[in-house]
């Protein structure tokens, strides 16, 4: 055919946790709200990034770094993913090991050293700071991580005062990972609050600023280790993309990579629908609907989406092992959840209690429910919301569930349709 595409299109979608998208769709009012955290003097708030999962937090994070940084600001950040049981002492590691690692490479250390031989004056020794420096003032000052990792911010203010430096952000994501464990004894969310309050109250010649990004258990983590964070922070709430800027997300880039392949705005529609709006969701259809049609114009067939196909993958690669991760009490419970009609939104314990009871064979009484949902909140499937409701913590996760096939034998009736 003489209207094949010579060379296959790059894909423009970018479907992945942390995949920087060709084009950021919305999120111009929280990088402003973030820019007047930056430009307050003294810092009193810090900064709590957070969504549900795939919301976009990640990459909206990186963009903050060029904002701080082109505001005077030097950016240290890290990713807890992996850190489920993190320890005082892995905190204070973390944060020293960071701090060098950025402050290495533009700090000038002096350290004064006796020659040996008799009557040789000092030598005065300059090089770049390394990771020893600091953790030598952990080492020397006596008591716990809190007094630790103050003397070293203390320490780093003193360096860098005198300097166009105007502070340091400490940014961390996946921070719902650095929860208190009162079984261990190891409180290092404790400890950080406590040391970013303590040193915001000292007006330091250098500011310290703490961002930190996480899924929606976050703030009730903090505020059950500190009364004092509602104050401490400022909160962004990344929600799912609004009409305007789902569409921006779909269009931009295939226009910014000047495709030969462009959706028709019933397509753009049905993605939207499909999407709920939620970046994750738009990136993994557009790209799946993409690949599809180049296959499909390469064998000279005409362009369709491949909706059922679509929805089994997205299934397979993002639902599932979510899903397979609860025991199949907790998925009977979820199940019960997914025919409430406000699933998709927020519900209460006694509406999951009535509907396991209409539902089940063995209902759930309304204390196995409420342990029911500690477990799924630590799970991070779901979460509290601030006015005491619950939420699935999985956008979409109620329409993944519904098409899952019931095992008959839990069953007292038939399950409502949706
Ligand atoms: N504003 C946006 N416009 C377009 N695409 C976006 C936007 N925000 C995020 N994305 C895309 O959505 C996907 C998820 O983004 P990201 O990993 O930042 O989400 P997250 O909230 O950090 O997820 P998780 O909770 O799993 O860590 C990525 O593929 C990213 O490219
Ligand atoms: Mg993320």
């Amino acid at each position: 055919m003489s209207d094949l595409p010579l060379v296959i299109p790059e894909n423009p979608f970018r479907p992945g946790a942390g995949q920087r998208p060709v084009y950021l769709a919305g999120r111009e009012d929280e990088q402003k709200q973030y820019r007047a955290l930056l430009a307050q003097n003294p810092v009193m708030q810090n900064c709590i990034l957070t969504g549900l999962r795939g919301v976009g937090k990640t990459v909206l994070l990186e963009t903050f770094k060029p904002i701080a940084q082109s505001e005077g600001w030097l950016w240290a950040g890290n990713d807890l993913t992996e850190r489920s049981s993190l320890t005082e002492e892995d905190l204070l590691t973390r944060v020293v090991v960071d701090l060098s690692t950025l402050l290495g490479p533009i700090l000038m250390y002096q350290q004064q050293s006796m020659p040996l031989g008799f009557g040789r004056q000092a030598e005065v020794q300059t090089r770049p700071l390394q990771f020893q420096d600091l953790w030598n003032i952990c080492k020397e000052t006596p008591g716990h991580a809190d007094d630790k990792l103050k003397a070293v911010l203390l320490r780093v203010s003193q360096l860098l005062a005198g300097t166009k430096i105007k502070g340091i952000v400490f940014a961390y994501d996946e921070a719902q990972n650095l929860a208190d464990h009162a079984s261990d004894k190891q409180y290092p969310l404790s400890v950080l609050l406590d040391v970013f309050s303590w040193v915001q109250r000292q007006r330091l010649p250098c500011q310290f600023l703490l961002t930190l990004t996480g899924l929606p258990t976050l703030f009730p983590k903090l505020n059950l280790a500190r009364t004092y964070t509602e104050r401490m922070f400022h909160v962004l709430t990344l929600e799912s993309l609004d009409l305007v800027d789902a569409h921006a997300a779909i269009v931009k880039p295939i226009e910014m990579k000047h495709s030969p392949l462009t959706f028709s705005e019933a397509v753009i529609s049905q993605i939207i629908h499909d999407s709920g709006g939620y970046p994750y969701f738009i990136q993994f259809i557009c790209k799946e609907v993409f690949d599809a049609w180049i296959t499909k114009i390469q064998k000279g067939e005409a362009p369709s989406v491949p909706a059922a196909e679509i929805t089994a993958k997205l299934d397979q690669d993002f639902f599932s092992s979510r899903w397979q991760n609860a025991t199949t009490r907790q998925q009977d419970f979820m199940r019960v959840i997914a025919t409430l009609p406000s699933s998709n939104g927020e519900f209460a314990v006694q509406e999951i209690v009535a509907a396991s009871r209409q539902i089940l064979k063995k209902g759930f009484s309304a204390s196995h429910t409420n342990q029911m949902l500690n477990d799924l909140i630590n799970a991070g499937l779901i979460y509290k919301s601030r006015r005491g409701g619950y939420r699935f913590a999985v956008p979409l996760l109620s329409g993944f569930i519904n098409r899952q096939i019931w095992d008959p034998t839990s069953l007292r009736t038939r399950v409502p349709k949706e």
